[in-house]
């Protein structure tokens, strides 16, 4: 029996998340890259790009053109910023091509809520009512039928996955929840800035954007849909002195004193025995053992009066080009986990 390939088109492959996806596409089985999509002038090999791509991939990237890119390709990644990406969504869709898109664009039900958030006009409100939020775990039904996909921010999956089946079984109050996050410097993207310098980030550890940063919104949206009423956090992330990974200590208070650590795992072990990329543990995560994995290590402690919650994951996989991957696997009716284990 024949099987089915998927072909792959990438906007903006000379990112760090077009780096990993590609990465992630070489090895699956399923699906072949057909065409590199990029804004420059002049063509660019990827391989001199992205040099660990030497006798991998020797493709030449070409212009962004979703109507050639339509005629090799059934699905599109966007890999590039915000508000740029809902400049090239329409007309890939248009073009007849399925879309996921990393960016932050179409994951904001709210335009307003965009607008405020992103500074940005929101040039593609049509869509965004149509596009699905792809967090697999949670929302699983809504992507396989989507032309469009909204690909999670990465310390939106981690958070919604560490704190989903507390709220949902009732297990935690749904005000006072604080979420310390820290990540590695690839979060930020290929783009030199003076602060991401090897000596600025380089034994450093800092706070930043604490109760501003532009993933509050959204983890917020997520965990009110899933708890079925509004629910703010306090969201404190930190630069991590690492190239890759995000963990999560996420403190909660605890719904009743009644509440037993054995309950909590409980919540997690029914949530996720089904889900292939939830890893529930005894032990403390660790961003090195997620490294390069489309996993989610979570764990859970009842300690002083309070339930803290810690989930690891890799910014770069589950954080973004592996759960893209886990995406396309879903609309296209391919197992889940293809190419990714
Ligand atoms: N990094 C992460 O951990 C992460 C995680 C989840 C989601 N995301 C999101 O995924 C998207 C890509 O992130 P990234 O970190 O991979 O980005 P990045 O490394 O900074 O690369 C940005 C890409 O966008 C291209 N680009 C910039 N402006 C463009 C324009 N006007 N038209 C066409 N292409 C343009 C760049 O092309 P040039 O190389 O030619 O400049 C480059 O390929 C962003 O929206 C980001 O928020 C990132």
């Amino acid at each position: 029996m024949a099987t089915m390939t998927v072909s792959a088109a990438i906007v903006g492959p000379t990112s760090y998340t077009g780096l990993y996806l590609i990465q992630i596409l070489l090895r699956h089985p399923q699906a072949a890259i057909a065409y590199l999509a990029s804004q420059r002038d002049e063509p660019v090999n990827i391989a001199a790009e992205f040099p660990q791509l030497m006798g991998r991939c020797d493709m030449t990237c070409r212009p962004i053109d979703p109507a050639a890119m339509a005629k090799e390709a059934d699905v599109a990644f966007c890999c590039v910023p915000h508000a740029v990406a809902m400049q090239y969504v329409p007309a890939l869709l248009q073009a007849g091509m399925r879309v996921i898109d990393l960016s932050a664009d179409y994951r904001l039900l709210d335009a307003d809520l965009y607008e405020k958030v992103y500074q940005h006009k929101h040039t593609d409100p049509g869509n965004l009512e149509e596009a699905a939020y792809g967090l697999p775990e949670l929302f699983a039904d809504d992507i396989p039928e989507a032309a469009l996909v909204a690909n999670p921010g990465c310390y939106p999956t981690a958070a919604a996955l560490g704190i989903t089946p507390l709220l949902q079984k009732q297990l935690v109050k749904t005000s006072g929840i604080v979420i310390s996050a820290a990540s590695g410097v690839t979060g930020a993207g290929r783009r030199p800035a003076a602060h991401l310098h090897f000596p600025e980030v380089n034994e450093g550890f800092c706070a930043y954007n604490v109760g501003v940063h532009r993933h509050q919104p959204e983890i917020e949206q997520t965990l009110s849909a899933v708890a079925e009423q509004p629910v703010q956090v306090l969201f404190v992330p930190h630069l991590l002195p690492v190239d890759r990974g995000i963990l999560e200590s996420i403190y909660m208070d605890p719904a009743t004193e009644a509440v037993t650590e054995e309950q909590l795992f409980e919540a997690f072990e029914q949530a996720y025995a089904d889900e292939p990329f939830i890893r529930v543990r005894n032990d403390l995560p660790n961003v090195k053992h997620v490294r390069d994995t489309n996993f989610c290590d979570l764990t859970v402690r009842l300690v002083g009066g309070k339930v803290v919650v810690f989930s690891a994951i890799d910014n770069m996989i589950k954080g973004a080009s592996g759960q893209a991957v886990q995406n396309m696997n879903l609309m296209f009716g391919l197992d889940q986990t293809t190419g990714l284990l």
